[in-house]
This record gives structure tokens, sequence and C-alpha cells, in this order.
């Protein structure tokens, strides 16, 4: 611990509190004991200036467009490695050795499969459910179903519910997708690679072969390690604080999950894919920029701006590539949705209210696309992004519930309603 430190002065009095420096990255200000010296709380809605937590697994400068996981650029991870290679990566802190990587994936392997009464679950909700809800209660009913890994501490039981998570969520996205369009559910394969088999597990069906194609497995996958993990994200941020009460860790990812669906977090790639649909065509594209300039219309555009990122999201590079490489695989030319996606970067990037305010696009302005190229429905999208971000959640739910400093999460408020006041008879009211 460095042994700089703030000075904190109201009115004559003036405290001292302890500066923290991290490997990389602003310092922080410990103000554990503020309330306790000054009686005073501090105040950041939206938590812009606070850092809720100590964390090794994800770096983010937002000025400079970089995202680590584990010390790796993001994109040497998409292009050189798969997805349970990251997903290994961020739940133990280093790059698997050949030996390392194939007990992982066929530990994963291994545990795709869910129990089969999960499937009655399913036969509850209305066919229209949107997938989201039905993510939500299947993943918390995980945690009727595995009472042995609800002891969080155990490290053995936190490791197999950890393995759990990200072989099931597939497989449990799949069976959503499937009872969506009313199509018979599939089994996982284990000899299919992991985002191979969540392809399988959607579109194969029972009356012929289904062969995976391996450059959009390979996009899959890629899409995956761009959405795994996002340092303390809002649905992070809702798993760190539900885990903090000891609550079981699929209950936790289940919060997660409902946190995800919002259209300002991880619903923005469904949203974005919609705002482009209603966009239609390139010369509308600057009446949707005005009003997405007009303080009294509420219109935002969905997949620009972001709460860290000042500069260009560097998943946002990374997914427009793949987009262009999943179109040209499935012979899409001359698509009009990202013919006005590219008009809408390109006003956008040069207009002077987006350069101001930094707002570039982000990870969700080119995924709508892709996705949709790949064959799935706008409301499976943030499906897909549960699915990937499940191991950055558990990785962040494993590294909170390993911390011996870790206490419940408890904020308190400014409070600005009526004071202490009598209870009045209704005849006197
Ligand atoms: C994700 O946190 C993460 O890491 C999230 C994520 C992850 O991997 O977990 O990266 C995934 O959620 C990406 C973001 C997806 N959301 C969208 O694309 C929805 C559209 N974007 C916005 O709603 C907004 O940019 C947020 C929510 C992403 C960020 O909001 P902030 O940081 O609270 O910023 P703000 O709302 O205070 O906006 C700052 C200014 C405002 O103008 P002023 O009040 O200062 O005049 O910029 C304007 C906003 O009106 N603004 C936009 C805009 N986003 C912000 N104006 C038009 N279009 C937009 N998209």
């Amino acid at each position: 611990m460095s042994d700089n430190k703030a000075t904190l002065t109201v009115g004559d009095k003036s405290w001292e509190f302890p500066v923290q420096s991290g490997s990389i990255g602003p310092d922080v200000i410990d103000i554990g004991a503020l309330y306790k010296e000054t009686g005073m709380f501090t105040y950041d809605p939206g938590f812009t200036s606070t850092a809720s937590c100590q964390s090794d697994i994800t770096y983010i400068d937002g000025d400079e467009g970089t995202l680590l996981y584990r010390g790796y650029p993001i994109d040497q991870l998409a292009e050189k490695g798969d997805f349970l290679e990251t997903c290994y990566l961020l739940l133990y802190g280093h790059l698997p050795t050949k030996a390392e990587k194939l007990d992982f994936d066929t530990r994963v392997t291994r545990h795709t499969m869910v129990h089969e009464q999960m499937s009655k679950f399913y036969t509850g909700y209305r066919r229209d459910s949107h997938p989201m809800a039905v993510m939500v209660g299947i993943v918390g009913a995980l945690s009727a179903f595995y009472h042995d890994s609800t002891d969080i501490s155990d490290p053995h039981q936190r490791m197999v519910a950890t393995l759990r998570l990200v072989a099931k969520m597939p497989t449990m996205a799949a069976m959503a997708y499937k009872y969506s369009i009313g199509q018979p559910f599939v089994y996982p394969r284990n000899d299919l690679g992991y985002a191979g088999n969540f392809l399988h597990m959607c579109f194969s069906v029972p009356a012929e072969e289904y062969k995976v194609n391996p450059i959009l497995a390979r996009a899959m996958d890629r899409i995956f390690i761009l959405h795994a993990d996002h340092e303390q994200n809002a649905s992070t941020s809702t798993v760190r604080l539900a885990g903090s009460s000891g609550a079981n860790p699929f209950g936790c990812i289940a919060a997660g999950i409902a946190c995800l669906w919002g259209p300002a977090h991880g619903g923005a790639n469904e949203a974005a894919l919609n705002m482009l649909h209603e966009i239609g065509t390139v010369d509308r594209v600057e009446e949707y920029v005005a009003k997405a300039k007009d303080k009294d219309d509420p219109f935002r555009l969905m997949g620009f701006g972001h709460r860290v990122y000042k500069n260009y999201d560097p998943r946002a590079r990374i997914m427009q590539k793949t987009c262009h490489e999943v179109l040209n695989e499935l012979g899409i030319e001359n698509d009009p949705t990202l013919e006005v996606a590219m008009e809408l970067e390109k006003i956008a990037l040069n207009d002077q209210y987006f350069v101001e305010k930094k707002l570039y696009p982000n990870i969700d302005f080119y995924s709508g696309i892709t996705l949709r190229a790949l064959g799935f429905p706008a409301d499976m999208f943030t499906v897909l992004f549960a699915v990937a971000r499940s191991v950055g959640w558990i990785a962040q739910w494993k590294e909170m519930v390993e911390d011996p400093s870790q206490r419940i999460g408890r904020p308190r408020q400014l409070f600005t309603g009526a004071t202490q006041r009598d209870y009045v008879n209704i005849s006197e009211r």
C-alpha cells in the first residue's frame, strides 16, 4: 500500500484517508472509515467514481480503448485462442498448458447435459415468452437441482458449480430457443466443440443431418470471447452483490441475467438491431441522428456510447470484422441493415455531438447484424450475451467469495423524504 493520503476538509475540520494504487489504472481513495470518522457518506448514484472491489480479472482503459482479460488483450485472445481457453484464463488467472486445456475441455464437455426434469420447467412458459424471461427462471432453478454445489465455503463445490454453469448455459439457452419455435430439444454432443455444439443444439432438427459450418462456429466462439467479461458492469455488480450475502451461485447468476436484460446494458444488441430495422434505409439515417441529439427526444442510438469507453470499444472493431466474415461466408451481399449501420457509424463519428460526448459504437452495434445472419431471432441476442458472460460472472463471484476481506454489500443513502411525524386517524385527514 502506498503511503500517500487524501485530505478531506469540511468547514474547519480535516481528515486523511489512504490512497491505494493498483497494478495499472486509477488510484483509489480508501474511504472505508469515512462514515465512522466524519459521520458523512459519499454520494455517487450510478457509481461513476466508485470502485466497489479489488479485482485481478479484467482491466478496461476507456480512454485508450483497451480491454485485458488477466492482462491479455482482447484482440489477441479473440484471434488466437478459443472460448474455453478464455474461460480457463478468467477462472484460474493463467493460460492453460495443453494438458490443462484438454482436462478443462473434457470436464466442461461432460457437464453439458441438464437434469432431464429441467425440460419440464420450459413447458410452464408460454411459447411466446421472451427467452430472457425463461433463462432467468431456468438458471435460478438450477439451484433447486444442485443442492450439492450450494456449500460455497467448499472449494470443490465452488469448482463444480462453476463447471456446471459454463457447461450448461449453452444447453439451456438452446432449449429456450427450441421451445420458442416449437421444435424438439436437441441433446448436446460430446464430439463437437463448445460453439459448434451450441449451433447444433439450436439449429439441427431430427428430420435431417446438421453439419456445423466451421467458419460460423469460429465466429460464434469469437463472439463468446468478446462478451465473456467486462470489469464491474451492472450485471457483474449485481452478481457480486447477490453473492455477498452467501446466496446460491445459480441464484446469483439468475440475478445477473435479469440485470443484463435491460436495453441500457445487454439488451442493447436486440434494441440496436430493432433500431436499424426501424431506420430501414440509408436516406433516413440523418433523421434518426437528429432525434438522438434532440434533448427533448428520449431516443438514443442503441449500440452507441459507454460508461467507460470514451474511445472506440475494442470489441466493436472485432465484432465488425466478424460480421463481414459471417456475411461473406453466407453469401449475404449488400445487406441493407449493414449498410444502414455503416452509414450511421460514419455520420455519428463525424458529428460534433457524438465527438464531444465521446460516443462511439460499442460491442452491441454490430453484434445484432451478425447474430441475425447466423440464424438467431433478435430476442435471442441477449441470451447469447448471457451465455458468454456467465463465465465472467462466475469468475467474479468466485474471486469475491474467496476474498478474505469480503463482507455483505450494504450501500447507504442520502435521505430526502419526510422527517418523523405522528399518525393521523383517517377521520381527521
Ligand atoms: C453494454 O458497463 C459495461 O461494461 C457494459 C457492457 C458490458 O460488456 O458489460 O459493455 C455492455 O451494456 C454496452 C452498452 C450498451 N448500451 C447501449 O448501447 C444503449 C445506448 N447507450 C446509452 O444508453 C449510454 O451510452 C450508456 C447507458 C451505455 C452509458 O450511459 P452513461 O455512461 O450513464 O452516459 P449518460 O447516459 O450519462 O450519457 C452521457 C451523455 C448524455 O447527454 P447529456 O445529458 O450529457 O447531454 O451522452 C448522451 C446522453 O444523453 N448519450 C447518448 C447516447 N449515450 C449517451 N446520446 C445519444 N445516443 C446514445 N447512445
